[in-house]
């Protein structure tokens, strides 16, 4: 499936996206706020995961390449997966490579992510959770006009020590869609 964007089209990975899907996971700044980056194994197994979830139904998760119109190649990767089905919640995340950062094109994908949760899935509750210093991040949640809920204390262990974690989430009747 896709998902159209002014700028971007999110479609499902194929085997051809491998090397620069690995390049966006194996930057540095893509990780920096994670405990560690997937090695080459990692990324190829992402990979085969996301054809997997593409031919499950139902769908319990939507891991879209992010590409930039009219080229095919991969930028980011934004994801979309099932958490809890008795209160129909999903959560989002997202990753861009670093040379597409600050152009708004995270929050341009998301936004359409989250019309699609809302509009065509019926989704209830979408939750994003973030490293609790990671701004560019927590400033892409707070545009698509998701709320803080939490604080949680030292869940991630980050360079050497802890960091804590922020959890942010949007209802349905909040969400108002991005510019189309
Ligand atoms: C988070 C990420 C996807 C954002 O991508 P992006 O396309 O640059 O995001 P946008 O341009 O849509 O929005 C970024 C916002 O953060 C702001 N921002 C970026 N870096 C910032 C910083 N260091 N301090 C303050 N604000 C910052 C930008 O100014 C922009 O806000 P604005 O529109 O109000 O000016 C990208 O930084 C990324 O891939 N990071 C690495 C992976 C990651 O951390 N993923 C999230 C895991 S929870």
């Amino acid at each position: 499936m896709e998902l159209f964007t002014p700028r971007l089209t999110l479609r499902e990975f194929r085997d051809a996206d491998f090397s620069l899907f690995r390049e966006l996971e194996a930057h540095p700044a893509t990780y920096y706020y994670e405990s560690a980056c997937p090695d080459e194994p990692a990324a190829q197994k992402y990979l085969e995961n996301a054809q997997m979830d593409a031919l499950q139904t139902p769908r319990i998760r939507y891991r879209f390449a992010m590409t930039i119109r009219p080229v095919d190649s991969v930028c980011g990767r934004i994801t979309l997966s099932l958490m809890n089905p008795s209160i129909r919640e999903w959560e989002i995340g997202w990753a861009l490579h670093p040379d597409w950062w600050g152009r708004g094109l995270a929050t341009e994908a998301a936004f359409r992510v989250l019309e699609f949760a809302f509009h065509e899935l019926g989704v209830h509750r979408v939750v994003a959770f973030s490293h609790a210093q990671n701004t560019a991040s927590l400033r892409v949640m707070q545009k698509l006009g998701m709320r803080q809920e939490g604080l949680l204390r030292e869940t991630r262990q980050w360079q050497g020590g802890w960091a804590n974690e922020v959890v942010y989430a949007i209802l349905e009747r909040e969400f108002i869609p991005g510019p189309a």
